[in-house]
C-alpha cells in the first residue's frame, strides 16, 4: 500500500463518520493531527496505521482517527457582533413570538467543547429580569464524542475562558476550581449536551426556535452541505432562526433558507408551497 492509497483510505473514513472533506489542500494536517495516535499505536507512519484498522481493535481506533482529524476550534462569542445581533434583534424577536408558552428551544450543530453553548446561555443569564419565568433548553451536538464529554465535564482552562471573555463575565458566570474555570448553576441549568451527526434526521419531536451551525458546513462537498440544511430546515420552526458562521452563506446552497434583511449571517427558513410538498412526500 503507498502513501496515496492511505491518504484516500484516511479521507473516506473521516467523509463516511462525518460529512467532513479532506481536500488535497489540506491533507497536510494528516500526518500532524494524527502524531500522538502513531507513538501510541507504536507505528512510524500512515500506511502502518491503516493496516492496524484491519485489526481486532479497529473499529475504536477508527473512531479516534476520525475525532483526531476534526477540527475543533472554538471560543467564547466568536465572531461577537453575531452575538450582539443576536441579543438586540433575534432573541426580543423570539421572546415576542413565544410570549406565551416563555418557552425557547435552541440547537447548536457542531458545539465542539460548549463554549458557543455557554456563550448562549449567558445572554440569557445577563438579562434575568427579560427572562424569569421562561423555560431555556440550550442542546449543544457534535458528531465527536470526545468534544461532547468535554463540554459536559466544562472545564475550561485559563486559556480557553480568556479567548473570547472578558473578565466581568469570567467572574461572573464562572468560578474557579482547582482542575479550571466551570460555569455556574444558572448557565449549567439550560444546556445538554449530545452526540450526534448532524447529518442523520433529528430524533426530537419539538420544533427548535434557533439554530446555531457555525463553521461547520465549510468541509461538506455541496450535496453533503445540502443535506445538512435539509435536517436543519425540518428540526426548526416555521418561524424561527438560522444563524452561520461569519463566512458562510446559504446564498447557492439550498432553497431552505433566505438571509434575513439587514441581518447579517442569519436565515429565516422558506416553507414549500402546498403543491411543493405534496411532489416532495408522494
Ligand atoms: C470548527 S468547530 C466549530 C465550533 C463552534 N460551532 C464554533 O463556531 O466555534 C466544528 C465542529 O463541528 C463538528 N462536526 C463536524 N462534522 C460534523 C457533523 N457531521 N455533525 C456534527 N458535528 C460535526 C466538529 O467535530 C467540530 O467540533
Amino acid at each position: 500500500m503507498n502513501d496515496s492509497v492511505s491518504t484516500e483510505i484516511i479521507s473516506e473514513l473521516l467523509s463516511e463518520h462525518t460529512g467532513q472533506q479532506l481536500t488535497e489542500s489540506r491533507q497536510w494536517r494528516i500526518g500532524t493531527a494524527l502524531s500522538g495516535i502513531y507513538r501510541e499505536m507504536g507505528v512510524s507512519n500512515l500506511e502502518a496505521l491503516v493496516c492496524l484498522l484491519d485489526g481486532p481493535d479497529g473499529s475504536r481506533l477508527a473512531r479516534r482517527v476520525v475525532e483526531a482529524l476534526l477540527n475543533n476550534e472554538t471560543y467564547f462569542f466568536r465572531d461577537r457582533q453575531l452575538f450582539d445581533i443576536l441579543s438586540r434583534h433575534v432573541l426580543p424577536d423570539l421572546a415576542e413570538k413565544r410570549k406565551n408558552s416563555k418557552r425557547l428551544s435552541i440547537w447548536s450543530a457542531g458545539c465542539s467543547t460548549g463554549q458557543e453553548v455557554f456563550s448562549l446561555a449567558m445572554l440569557f443569564a445577563e438579562q434575568p429580569g427579560r427572562w424569569q419565568d421562561w423555560t431555556i433548553e440550550i442542546l449543544g451536538t457534535d458528531v465527536s464524542g470526545k468534544v461532547v464529554e468535554a463540554a459536559r465535564d466544562a472545564c475550561y482552562s485559563q486559556f480557553e475562558i480568556q479567548r473570547g471573555l472578558g473578565v466581568s463575565q469570567m467572574l461572573a458566570f464562572f468560578d474557579e476550581t482547582i482542575k479550571g474555570w466551570r460555569p455556574n448553576a444558572r448557565l449549567q441549568r439550560m444546556v445538554k449536551f449530545e452526540q450526534h451527526n448532524l447529518l442523520d434526521p433529528q430524533s426530537r419531536s419539538c420544533q427548535i426556535d434557533l439554530v446555531l451551525c457555525r463553521n461547520v458546513l465549510l468541509y461538506f462537498s455541496g450535496d453533503t452541505r445540502r443535506l445538512a440544511f435539509d435536517r436543519i430546515h425540518s428540526a426548526l420552526a416555521s418561524d424561527g432562526w438560522l444563524m452561520l458562521g461569519a463566512g458562510e452563506t446559504v446564498i447557492g446552497q439550498t432553497d431552505h433558507f433566505r438571509p434575513a434583511p439587514g441581518k447579517q449571517n442569519f436565515y429565516e427558513p422558506v416553507q414549500a408551497a402546498f403543491g411543493q410538498s405534496l411532489r416532495a412526500a408522494g
